[in-house]
């Protein structure tokens, strides 16, 4: 079994990986981490927490960071709605999270873990940064971090910049540059993992209580999409996940990705250098394809783990 942090900002998307991983057979979901994203850290925790007591998962939550390194937080209402989980009905949590702040956490997970951790990042990537900068002895230990975030061609948040990256390119610069191998799930590859009304549907066809609540995430996340002239809900931080149980459904390539925090109008982008024009080492392994009914699979296998 792969020992995991997931590190997330959930968020309808976040919320269907945190599923996928929770259930899966070859990771072991050592602790989750918030961080303010799509909504507040306050809402993101409190999302994180209704979440993993629906799904009856006692996993450690600890807080992180409500802002990013340097900068005012952006959020993603228009996205995720108020709550930043809008749509299914989802008791208050009876549980609260950790006293210690989310690298703590993080720390304490890496040290007691006999193998090495592989951190999986759904969100903008600040506490993963500052884990970085405060622990630099434990770099050794981590073995990954598969993360959604950024895009080899263009953005959704800006023309050249995704969203995770854009609100806190400082920490995302600390993280491509930190010698760690990653994986990088952009908008390359998860706007192709589509899910469409009919792979929400026959989620919902399920029949159990996971199934419903993940179908009505997906009926709220689509709407977003639709106003955008999009018949589908682009499937994003779940491919995170499931690169690292089922490489073999994505193509890749092996690619130095560097952040661009300053440009006039690029700032948040991950420069992607495809030609190996800029001298600089492959530090990244960017996903640029997905079978994606195979993700969809994966979702209707996780939602019938739980019931
Ligand atoms: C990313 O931003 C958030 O809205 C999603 O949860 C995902 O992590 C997509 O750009
Ligand atoms: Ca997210």
């Amino acid at each position: 079994k792969k020992s995991i942090i997931m590190d997330c900002d959930p968020g309808h998307d976040d919320a269907i990986a945190l599923i996928l991983a929770c259930s899966c057979d070859k990771l072991d979901v050592k602790a989750v981490t918030t961080v303010g994203g799509n909504q507040t850290v306050q809402k993101t925790t409190n999302n994180a927490l209704r979440i993993l007591q629906y799904i009856g998962k006692e996993i450690p939550v600890a807080v992180g960071a409500d802002q990013p390194m340097s900068r005012d937080l952006i959020i993603a209402p228009s996205v995720h709605g108020d709550s930043g989980l809008d749509g299914p009905e989802l008791p208050q949590p009876t549980r609260k999270p950790l006293a210690i702040p989310a690298v703590q956490l993080m720390a304490e997970v890496v040290e007691k873990s006999e193998d090495k951790v592989t951190l999986v990042a759904t969100g903008p990537l600040t506490n993963i940064a500052v884990f970085l900068l405060a622990y630099p002895r434990l770099k050794s230990r981590i073995d990954r971090i598969s993360l959604m975030g950024g895009a080899a061609i263009g953005g959704n948040w800006a023309p050249a910049a995704e969203f995770n990256i854009l609100v806190d390119p400082e920490a995302a610069d600390i993280v491509f540059k930190s010698g760690i191998p990653i994986t990088m799930a952009g908008l390359d590859v998860t706007h192709k993992a589509r899910f469409y009304p009919e792979d929400i549907q026959e989620i919902k066809n399920q029949g159990g209580k996971v199934a419903r609540m993940v179908g009505e995430l997906l009926e709220f996340f689509i709407k977003f999409h639709n106003s955008l002239g999009w018949d589908f809900a682009p499937m994003h931080d779940p491919c995170a996940v499931a690169w690292l149980v089922a490489p073999e459904i994505f193509e890749s390539k092996h690619l130095n990705v560097t952040i661009d925090t300053c440009g006039e109008f690029t700032t948040g982008c991950t420069v992607t250098d495809f030609i190996g024009v800029s001298g600089r080492k492959p530090n990244t392994d960017v996903l640029l394809g997905i079978h994606r009914k195979k993700l969809v699979n994966m979702v209707i296998d996780a939602v019938n783990k739980y019931d």
